[in-house]
């Protein structure tokens, strides 16, 4: 089943990015490279990552760089270390080198316009990958590829809708992402879409961890001691999530029986817990965007445009499916 929807996946990106309307003026054959399309042992793209701050990052960079090794296309690869103005650095310096496409996957949200503009002046298309920015000028990039993380926090809000169906209270944890990052900013949104709903939701404490396993165990050891009595944790990702569990544990406390735990992303670690019941539940984030990141590189070379937005197809584990799916799990 889950080969099926993969395929159907790939299927509906190929028509997307075979026959679709640009995403604005930067995703026109201008944009492209001016119409003469390259060999691809000439194409040259700059990636500038958030950094390694989890598996899923981890996961998410390997992926990348495999798929355009694999392509023969060459990548230059910048690592922000979760730091925006890194990023910036790293996009001006691929604007000076004169590379043919940047992508990037931005750490924050705001404060891209005048790099983009940079970019878009030196008829550069940028793609975003993974996260989002937020711009009202959408010509300043080609198309936005990845997650739809606002439906993420939503399947989040749902299961636990779902699994305290019988409490008349229920204190929720929730560790945020980086604060200012896409995934943060949705992921809580789309659980509050859901649990807005119902008063005896509360969610007593909501602070960031930095998408890290550190940040996790650092947050939740103190909320701990400030509040006895939770019900739920909500982590934005996996790693904190496992954090969380470290916290719990020391507290003497056992994670998933008395205090449930639902994580994003689905990366091995967390799989692995969610398997031996220390989580819960799990939503899924796919970081395996290489392939279409080089697909999308590959149609504006040839002169082709694409989707301004592409959504990766993603699905939510319970302890059973994790157990199934673990062995195949790639990352
Ligand atoms: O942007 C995707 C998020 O960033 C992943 O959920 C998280 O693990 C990562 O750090």
């Amino acid at each position: 089943m889950k080969k099926l929807i993969s395929i159907a996946a790939a299927g509906v990106l190929l028509l997307g990015l075979a026959g679709c309307a640009s995403g604005g003026d930067s995703g026109g054959s201008d944009a492209a490279g001016g119409g003469e399309s390259k060999a691809l042992d000439e194409l040259v793209v700059g990636f500038a990552q958030v950094g390694a701050e989890s598996g899923w990052r981890t996961a998410n960079t390997k992926d990348i760089q495999a798929a355009f090794e694999d392509a023969g296309i060459e990548l230059k690869f910048s690592d922000a270390q979760q730091k925006q103005e890194n990023q910036i650095k790293a996009i001006r310096s691929y604007i000076q080198q004169g590379v043919d496409y940047i992508a990037f996957s931005p750490v924050v949200e705001t404060g891209w316009d005048a790099v983009l503009n940079e970019a878009k002046a030196a008829g550069i298309p940028v793609i975003l990958t993974d996260r989002a920015v937020d711009s009202k000028d959408e010509s300043l990039y080609v198309s936005f590829l990845g997650s739809d993380f606002v439906e993420e926090g939503e399947k989040a809000g749902e299961w636990a809708v779902e699994e305290f169906a019988d409490a008349d209270s229920v204190k929720i944890v929730q560790l945020e992402g980086t604060t200012g990052a896409a995934p943060a900013i949705d992921r809580a949104e789309g659980f509050a879409n859901v649990i807005g709903e119902d008063d005896k939701f509360e969610i007593v404490a909501s602070q960031t961890g930095d998408f890290t396993r550190a940040g996790g165990l650092q947050v939740m050891e103190a909320l701990l001691k400030s509040n006895p009595d939770i019900d739920l944790v909500y982590a934005h990702n996996d790693d904190m999530g496992l954090g969380a569990i470290e916290a719990i544990e020391a507290a003497g406390l056992v994670p998933g029986v008395d205090i449930k735990i639902i994580t994003v992303d689905a990366v091995k670690d967390g799989m692995q817990a969610l398997a031996d019941g220390k989580i819960n539940f799990i939503v899924e984030c796919s970081p395996l965007l290489g392939q279409q990141l080089v697909d999308i590189v590959k149609t504006l070379n040839d002169g082709g445009t694409v989707e301004p937005r592409i959504v990766t197809e993603e699905t939510t584990f319970t302890k059973e499916q994790a157990i199934e799916a673990l062995p195949d799990r790639q990352y």
